[in-house]
C-alpha cells in the first residue's frame, strides 16, 4: 500500500513537542480524488481511513484538500490554542455548504460580526434564565406526548418525534411562538436544505445554485418558505410590538454601539434561523440515538427506568431534579460520546499555520473528526461499548479535546447547557411514562451535517406509569 506526505506539508515539532505524520489516502482518482467513495457513506468512510491510516490524514474531494484530524492535541491547537487562526470556512460574498441555508449567522459568521452578534445571543443563555425555561421544556414534552396515538403498540418514528419535540421547545423559549402547525412542511424544509447544503461542499459536481436542475428548484423552493416563515415571525412582533424578553426581542433590540443601528433585516433572519434549526436538530438526534441506546441495551434502560422511579416516582421532574438524576445525565453524556450530533468540525487556516509539527498553507481546510476522537483507543477504554458509569466517577480530567460534542475554544456551542438542560429532561418525562422499543431491524447512522439515523427509527411504547399531565 502506497503510503505518501502530502505534497505541500512539511513535518516538523511543534512548540508542545507532539508531533503527527500526515499520510495521504491512497486511492484517489485523477479528477474526483476521493469523493466517490466520501459521497457514499461520509461518516464510515471518516472512520475506516482514520483507523487504517491514524490521526493526521489528508484526502481530495475534486480539487480540494481535506486534512482529517483525529487526535486531542489537534483538535485542542486548531480549536482553542491557535483559534484565530483556523476561521470557519464560509465566505459571505460566495456562499456554500451551510451558509446558503442559514446566511451569515452565528454559525457561519466570522470576525467582527461574528463576535457582535455572539455578544448579542449569550446572554439568553444565561444559566438564570435557563432554569426558567426548563419548566416551559417540560409543559411542551406533555403537551406532544399527549398528542401520540393511542394504540401504544402502533410503531411511531421517535427521531421524527424528538425532531418535532425540539423544533417546539425552541420556537417557544427563543421566539414565544408555537410552529405546530407548521412542523411537517419545517421538517422537510431543513432536511432538503442541509442535505442540499452538505452535497454543496462535498460534491466536487454539485451544480451552481442557479442552474434549474429538479434540486436545484426544490431548494429555492424550500428556502423560500423558511425565510416567509422567519419574516413573518418578525414582522408580527414588530406589529404587536408584544415584549417577551426572549431571543426575537434581543435581536429586534440590538444597537451598535459606535452607529446606533439596529440588525438589518437579513440579520435578523440569519441569526433567527441559525437557532431554530441550530437549537433543535442536534438535540432531536442527540435523544434519538439516547432512544435507540437504551432500546438496544436493556441492562442500561433498567438501571435508567430505576433511577428515574426512584428520584421522581410520580412527579413532573423540574430542573432542580437533574442533579439527583446522575445516571441519566451519564447516559445523555455518553450518547454524545458514541453518536456525537456535530461529528466533524471545519476549519479554514487563515494564514500558513503548524499544527502538530505540521505546517499547513493558508487556505487548507481541516476537519476535525470528532466521531473519531470520541471512540479514540488512546484515550477511551472499550470504546465503542456504552458505558454511562464511566461518566459517574466525577472525574472528567481526560484530555480536553477528546470529548468535544459542543465544539470547544471561542466558537464552542452558545446552545450548551440549554441542551443539557433540555436533553436529559426530555429523557425523564419521557422514560417515566414509557418504555421504547425497537420496531425495525436495522438503524443506521447518516453524516448529513449533523449525524442522524438514516430512516428514522421506528419504536413502539410499553406504558409504565400512567401520570396525571398538566400540558399548559
Ligand atoms: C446536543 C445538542 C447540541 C450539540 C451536540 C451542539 C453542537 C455544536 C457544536 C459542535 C458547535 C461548534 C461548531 C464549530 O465549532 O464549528 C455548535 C455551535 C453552535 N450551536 Fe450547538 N449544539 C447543540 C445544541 C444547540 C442548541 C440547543 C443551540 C441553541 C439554542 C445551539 C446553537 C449553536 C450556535 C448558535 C452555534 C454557533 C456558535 C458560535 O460559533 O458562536 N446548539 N454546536
Amino acid at each position: 500500500m502506497l503510503m505518501r506526505e502530502c505534497g505541500t506539508v512539511r513535518p516538523v515539532m511543534s512548540d508542545s513537542g507532539s508531533s503527527f505524520k500526515l499520510v495521504d489516502v491512497p486511492g484517489g482518482l485523477p479528477l474526483f480524488g476521493h469523493a466517490g467513495i466520501f459521497k457514499k457513506d461520509p461518516l464510515r468512510t471518516m472512520a475506516e481511513w482514520w483507523r487504517r491510516y491514524g490521526d493526521a490524514l489528508c484526502f481530495r474531494l475534486g480539487p480540494k484538500t481535506l486534512h482529517l484530524f483525529s487526535h486531542p492535541d489537534l483538535a485542542e491547537e486548531i480549536l482553542v490554542r491557535q483559534a484565530d487562526r483556523f476561521v470557519k470556512v464560509y465566505d459571505p460574498r460566495r456562499p456554500v455548504g451551510l451558509a446558503l441555508v442559514l446566511g451569515n449567522g452565528l454559525v457561519t459568521s466570522s470576525g467582527e460580526v461574528w463576535k457582535r452578534h455572539r455578544r448579542i445571543i449569550q446572554p439568553i443563555f444565561h444559566r438564570a434564565r435557563l432554569t426558567a425555561m426548563a419548566d416551559r421544556m417540560v409543559q411542551i414534552g406533555e403537551q406532544r406526548i399527549a398528542g401520540w396515538p393511542n394504540q401504544t403498540e402502533r410503531p411511531i418514528d421517535i427521531a421524527a418525534e424528538m425532531m418535532a419535540l425540539t423544533l417546539e421547545v425552541i420556537s417557544h423559549t427563543m421566539f414565544t411562538t408555537s410552529v405546530a402547525h407548521h412542523l411537517d412542511h419545517i421538517g422537510r424544509a431543513l432536511r432538503v436544505s442541509l442535505r442540499y447544503a452538505f452535497d454543496s461542499f462535498h460534491n466536487p459536481l454539485h451544480p451552481p445554485t442557479w442552474l434549474p436542475t429538479r434540486r436545484n428548484r426544490e431548494f429555492h423552493q424550500v428556502t423560500a418558505f423558511l425565510d416567509g416563515l422567519i419574516y413573518d415571525l418578525i414582522a408580527e412582533r414588530r406589529r404587536s410590538g408584544a415584549r417577551h424578553d426572549d431571543l426575537l426581542d434581543r435581536l429586534l433590540d440590538a444597537r451598535d454601539e459606535e452607529t446606533g443601528a439596529g440588525l438589518t433585516d437579513r440579520e435578523l433572519r440569519d441569526e433567527a434561523l441559525t437557532i431554530f434549526a441550530a437549537g433543535h436538530e442536534t438535540t432531536a438526534n442527540a435523544l434519538a440515538w439516547t432512544w435507540y441506546l437504551l432500546a438496544t441495551h436493556p441492562d442500561v434502560k433498567a438501571r435508567f427506568h430505576e433511577e428515574l422511579d426512584h428520584v421522581l416516582g410520580d412527579k413532573r421532574p423540574t430542573a432542580d431534579d437533574l442533579p439527583n438524576l446522575p445516571y441519566t445525565r451519564a447516559l445523555f453524556d455518553e450518547s454524545l460520546r458514541l453518536f456525537p450530533p456535530a461529528p466533524a468540525i471545519q476549519r479554514k487556516a487563515a494564514t500558513e499555520t503548524t499544527v502538530g509539527g505540521l505546517t499547513l498553507p493558508a487556505g487548507s481546510v481541516v476537519l476535525i473528526g470528532t466521531y473519531n476522537l470520541h471512540r479514540h483507543p488512546a484515550f477511551w477504554p472499550d470504546p465503542d461499548r456504552l458505558l454511562p458509569e464511566r461518566w459517574l466517577k466525577g472525574d472528567r480530567s481526560f484530555s480536553r479535546c477528546a470529548y468535544i460534542p459542543f465544539g470547544a475554544g471561542p466558537r464552542a456551542c452558545v446552545g450548551t447547557h440549554f441542551a443539557l438542560l433540555e436533553g436529559p429532561l426530555l429523557l425523564a418525562l419521557i422514560g417515566q411514562r414509557y418504555d421504547l422499543r425497537l420496531a425495525q431491524e436495522r438503524v443506521e447512522p447518516q453524516l448529513m451535517v449533523t449525524l442522524r439515523p438514516k430512516d428514522g427509527i421506528l419504536m413502539t411504547r410499553h406504558p409504565r406509569r400512567r401520570l396525571a399531565t398538566s400540558a399548559a
